[in-house]
């Protein structure tokens, strides 16, 4: 086990989850799809009506300034028929950190969280060849729930201006 310890992230982290978030989308090859800023991840993750929270795996054995070594962010969201559940968004660790249990650390916070309100479950999405992640899901007891009757469906932000525009009010 690394010495690494997790907590709930505060609005000072956010220039270290940054840093993790670009590491995270380097690693993904879509760095330059990246948006997030930390002004808008104080606004969204700390601010009056933020919208998610965040897990933080820290080193504990450091000289100077402990230093973060992975993230896990989640929203709370709710379907009609199951109330509460628990929405993950991203989980990353280090490179350097990984297979010494940290990512085990940080979705075990992330389940007793949800296990204390009453979820019936917790979700995330993947990408099919992301076999490290998906490793890590099945070692968890997690199943695949993909069907062929459901859709996702995306309006960007062109899409959602011109369908406006096309809607008289
Ligand atoms: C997925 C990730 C978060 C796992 O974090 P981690 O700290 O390495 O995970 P743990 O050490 O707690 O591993 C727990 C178990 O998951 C499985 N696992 C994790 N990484 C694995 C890998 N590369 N290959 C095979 N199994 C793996 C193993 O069963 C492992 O247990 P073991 O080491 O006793 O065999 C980390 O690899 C990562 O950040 N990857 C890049 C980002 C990413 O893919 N995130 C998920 C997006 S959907």
């Amino acid at each position: 086990m690394a010495d690494v310890s997790v907590r709930e992230a505060s609005e000072d982290d956010c220039d270290e989850i940054i840093r993790l978030m670009q590491e995270f989308a380097t690693h993904e090859g879509n760095l330059h799809l990246l948006k997030t800023s930390v002004q808008t991840l104080k606004r969204d993750g700390f601010g009056e009506k933020k919208v998610f929270d965040c897990f933080v795996a820290e080193e504990t054995q450091t000289t100077g300034r402990p230093r973060l070594v992975g993230y896990l962010l989640y929203m709370w969201s709710f379907t009609t028929m199951s109330g509460r559940f628990l929405f993950v968004e991203d989980l990353f660790v280090e490179k350097n950190f990984r297979r010494k249990g940290v990512g085990s650390l940080l979705w075990a916070s992330a389940m007793k969280l949800a296990l204390s309100w009453g979820c019936g479950y917790m979700q995330w999405m993947a990408k099919r060849r992301n076999t490290m992640g998906i490793n890590f899901y099945k070692k968890l007891g997690a199943v695949e729930t993909n069907t062929d009757s459901i859709m996702t469906f995306t309006l960007d932000n062109d899409a959602m201006k011109t369908a406006c525009s096309n809607i008289v009010s």
